[in-house]
């Protein structure tokens, strides 16, 4: 199986999870994409969904699915999204596209984080992938400085050779280099930096349920 079937594939079994009647939580990203082509076609038995980021929004839209702002929404019983990195404990890296502030916001209002991934994402120890830290743009060089003090390369994420801007007006700067054994003490730390917006950390709350694509099957991983 291809890496693209393997997303679809967990993409088809997250539907189990979406709750008829209500608002679903949705994240950015190749995955998550898959899983709103599912969800499309389910769309008569969901109110709506909430979007992690304007691309997300739009692809909802264009499948006929109401997309509400979160202000206008108090709780939702699931957020289905990918990641970039999750451990057996269920604690990810999340941003490689930039979402990581929307993407943390929304699964904070969700009951359920459920993560749906090939299984080449699941890893004992995180830090492989770059780390994205959404930063205040005045603060990026700062932050950038104090980052690198934990022994890592800190480097500004561009887009056709400028900082690249996320939906929030802010910039990304990508970790490289960290081993990540403590992962709910590193997303605390990096958080109280002054200028840090949201580290790609999902650890304090991962996820709950991890649906991985393997070639045996979807695999279920509970929290
Ligand atoms: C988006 O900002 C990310 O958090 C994605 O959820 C993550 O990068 C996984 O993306 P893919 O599903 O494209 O691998």
């Amino acid at each position: 199986m291809t890496q693209d079937e393997l997303k679809q594939a967990v993409a088809r079994a997250a539907i189990e999870y979406v709750v008829d009647g209500e608002i679903v939580g949705v994240g950015t990203g190749s995955t998550a994409n898959f899983f709103i082509d599912e969800l499309g076609k389910i769309k008569h038995r969901i109110k709506g969904a909430v979007a992690s980021s304007e691309v997300t929004a739009e692809r909802l839209r264009g499948h006929g699915i109401t997309v509400f702002d979160l202000n206008e929404v108090d709780s939702m019983p699931v957020y289905i999204d990918g990641a970039d990195e999750i451990t057996p404990q269920g604690a990810m890296i999340k941003g490689g596209g930039a979402a990581l502030t929307r993407e943390k916001i929304v699964a904070s209002v969700a009951q359920k984080f459920i993560c749906i991934a090939d299984g080449s994402k699941l890893v004992d120890v995180l830090g492989k992938f770059p780390l994205p830290v959404e930063v205040i743009p005045m603060a990026q060089s700062v932050v950038a400085r104090k980052l690198a003090s934990l022994g890592c390369e800190a480097r500004l994420r561009l887009k056709d050779g400028k900082p690249l801007v996320t939906d929030n007006g802010c910039y990304i700067i990508d970790v490289i280099g960290l081993a990540i054994t403590d992962p709910v003490a590193l997303e605390a730390s990096i958080n109280n930096i002054v200028g840090v917006v949201t580290v790609g950390l999902f650890a304090r709350q991962g996820a709950n349920v991890c649906l991985l694509g393997t070639a045996d099957g979807v695999k279920k991983l509970e929290f």
